[in-house]
Formats: structure tokens, C-alpha cells, sequence
């Protein structure tokens, strides 16, 4: 297949969005910028374009997809028993990072939904996604554009990496503002659960709701429950060499670090640090990252997949990276990054 590449920067670059949503509306899958990342899209209400999507990103079918839309109203066509605690949340997050899951109309299918009887909705902030969804007839499931398994994109040019000749177009909208994808909140149960975290943290949600869960799998892993959001069963974000997590007081990951570098080093390793401002001058690797300063998490958020995938660019073999306090926007952090590391964690001490 060929992929046909557009690269818009506004709303009102109409003609190449056009394009996109004439393709979407035909059955066609267009990679597309959304304020989080880049999302493959394609008609929500088309089992076949869900299987197109499946397809090109080598994505399990049993992993749903999230159903975009680009007004209030359009909620209710697709989502039923949506309890009050949802509107409030809507009035205070959407347009924006957030996703909540509902159980879904008939209409949409199951294909979509990989096969379950709810389905995850999101308004999307940015006005290139807002245009598109228009364009397109409202509807648009879209998964992360990246091949299954991979960092999710942050601009146009790693959607072309993983999915050229895989999918329609990518429409590049250059590089996504938040960098890590949205929170998904759970409203079909008693009390509204995160089943994954992102940039709206449990603090913001309690500002609007009484009470919120958090999918216990994200704290810990140790006792073997599924995560109940199917994709977080999944590794992801893995860099192709060997991540190891290291955890700890600043200096004493600073010395570990230093040591397993070394060691790798001498084994002929590529090696490589993902690391902070504040630590960066510390290390000698081939390659060394800093994700910013420890005082901007905001900025070590937007900055993570784009710098996981340079990992992966200069065939870097052994990465050590430093951790983050869990708290607000850190819990997102690490829960990418220890997926990203497939569980593997030091303690320095
Ligand atoms: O920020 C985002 O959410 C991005 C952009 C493109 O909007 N999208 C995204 O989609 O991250 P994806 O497919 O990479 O991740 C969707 C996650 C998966 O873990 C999936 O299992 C979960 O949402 N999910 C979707 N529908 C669900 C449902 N009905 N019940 C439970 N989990 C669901
Ligand atoms: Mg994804």
C-alpha cells in the first residue's frame, strides 16, 4: 500500500484533512496528531476498518480501541447509562487527555470494542483531531499510531517509521504537546476506577468526583491479576536493547549506574543512560539522554517515547534509566517506563 504523507499545522489547513476524512469514511485507516499522541484512526462504527487497524499496528484483536468524537452531543450515540459523575467529568476535562469507558450502544460493533460489551470514549483536544473526527462522521477509534509493542508516536515522523506501506495516510501535525497518552477512567462500575494512568492525575479527578480507584495492576504487578484494561496486559514501549530500571537516593543511582554501565561497556555492549538534567554531566555512555529537569515533569512526560525511540535509533543494546517519585504525573511516568523495561528494576543502595 502506499502511504500518502500531508503535513498540517492548523485546523484550517483544510484540504489535506479533507483528504483524510474522505479516505476514513471510505474504510481507509489515517494516522492523524492528537494532544497526547498520534493516533491511527479509522471509522468506529466499520468493523472492517478495525480490522485494517488490528492489521497494520500487528495488534492483538482481544486490545479495543478508544472511539474519538468532536462534540458533547455525539456521546449518547454510542455510549448508554452515562452517570452524572461522567458529565461533570466532561465539563471539566473534555475536550482533552481524558478517557472514559461506558457501556456501548449497539451500533458500535464489536470489532471496535475487541469483542466487549463496553466501550472507551474520548474528546480530543486538538484541533486537527477535532477537524478530522468532523470530517469523518464523528467516529473515530484510534489506537496509538505505533506498530504494537513499540513507544507511542510524539510527531508525524515515527508514525512514518512504523507504519509506512502499512497503513492510508499520516497526516503530520508535528510534534503532540503532552507526549504520554490519556488517563483512562472507568465509569461503569459503583466508584469511577484510573485503569490507566495519564496527564489528568487522580488529584485533578477528585477535584471534580467524591471518589476514584486506581486499577491496583498499576501500583504493583506482583500478584499476577490482568490489568482491566486489556492493552495494559501487553509490553509496551520497549526500547529493542536491554532497559533496567534503577531505583533509589540520587547518589546511589548515580553510582549503580555508573557500575552497570561500565560493566556493559566492557562487555562490548552499546550503551546508553536515561537521565535528568540534574544527574546528566555524572554519566559516560554512548549514548546519554536527559528527559529535562526533575522540577518539570511536564517536560520529562512529553520528552519520554521520542527519546526511548532514539535509544532504538543508534542500536543501543543496555539502558539503564533513573526513576520517579509516583506521585501525580509520575505515576504515568513510571508506569511507561517500567513497561517500557518489562519489569526490570534495581534498587541501588
Ligand atoms: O491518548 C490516547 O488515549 C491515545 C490517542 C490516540 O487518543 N490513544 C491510545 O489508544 O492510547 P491505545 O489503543 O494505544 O490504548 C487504549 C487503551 C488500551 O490499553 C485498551 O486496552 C484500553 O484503552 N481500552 C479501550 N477500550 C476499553 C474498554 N472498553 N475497557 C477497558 N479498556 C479499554
Ligand atoms: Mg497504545
Amino acid at each position: 500500500m502506499k502511504t500518502l504523507y500531508r503535513e498540517v499545522n492548523q485546523a484550517w489547513d483544510s484540504a489535506a484533512i479533507e483528504e483524510a476524512g474522505r479516505i476514513l469514511k471510505k474504510g481507509g485507516i489515517v494516522a492523524f496528531p492528537t494532544e497526547t499522541v498520534y493516533g491511527l484512526g479509522g471509522d468506529a462504527l466499520n468493523p472492517d476498518s478495525a480490522k485494517k487497524i488490528y492489521a497494520a499496528k500487528g495488534r492483538p484483536s482481544d486490545n479495543p480501541l478508544i472511539v474519538h468524537i468532536c462534540r458533547m452531543e455525539d456521546l449518547s450515540e454510542i455510549a448508554e447509562e452515562i452517570p452524572a459523575g461522567a458529565l461533570a467529568l466532561a465539563e471539566a476535562f473534555w475536550p482533552g487527555p481524558l478517557t472514559m469507558i461506558f457501556h456501548k450502544k449497539k451500533r458500535v460493533p464489536l470489532e471496535t470494542t475487541g469483542g466487549l460489551s463496553t466501550v472507551a470514549v474520548r474528546f480530543p483536544s486538538h484541533p486537527v483531531a477535532q477537524a478530522l473526527i468532523g470530517e469523518a462522521g464523528g467516529f473515530v477509534a484510534a489506537p496509538s499510531a505505533n506498530l504494537s509493542g513499540k513507544p507511542s508516536p510524539t510527531n508525524g515522523k515515527h508514525c512514518l517509521h512504523d507504519l509506512n506501506g502499512r497503513v492510508d495516510m499520516v497526516l503530520d501535525g508535528g510534534e503532540v504537546g503532552i507526549g504520554l497518552e490519556s488517563t483512562i477512567v472507568d465509569m461503569t462500575g459503583p466508584v469511577p476506577e484510573i485503569l490507566r494512568p495519564g496527564f489528568v492525575t487522580k488529584e485533578d479527578l477528585l477535584t471534580v468526583l467524591k471518589e476514584v480507584r486506581i486499577d491496583g495492576t498499576i501500583i504493583s504487578d506482583k500478584d499476577g491479576t490482568a490489568p482491566k484494561a486489556p492493552g495494559m496486559k501487553y509490553r509496551h514501549y520497549a526500547p529493542a536493547g536491554t532497559m533496567i530500571l534503577v531505583e533509589g537516593e540520587q547518589e546511589a543511582v548515580v553510582k549503580k549506574i555508573r557500575e552497570m554501565i561500565a560493566a556493559a561497556g566492557k562487555e562490548g555492549k552499546k550503551t546508553g543512560v536515561l537521565c535528568t538534567d540534574e544527574t546528566k554531566e555524572c554519566y559516560q555512555a554512548d549514548l546519554v539522554l536527559s528527559a529535562g529537569s526533575r522540577k518539570n515533569e511536564e517536560e520529562i512526560a512529553r520528552r519520554l517515547f521520542s527519546l526511548l525511540r532514539t535509544f532504538d535509533e543508534e542500536n543501543t543494546e543496555f539502558i539503564c534509566a533513573e526513576t520517579f517519585s509516583e506521585e501525580r504525573l509520575g505515576l504515568a511516568i513510571m508506569n511507561r517506563l517500567k513497561k517500557a523495561a518489562g519489569g526490570n528494576t534495581v534498587r541501588a543502595t
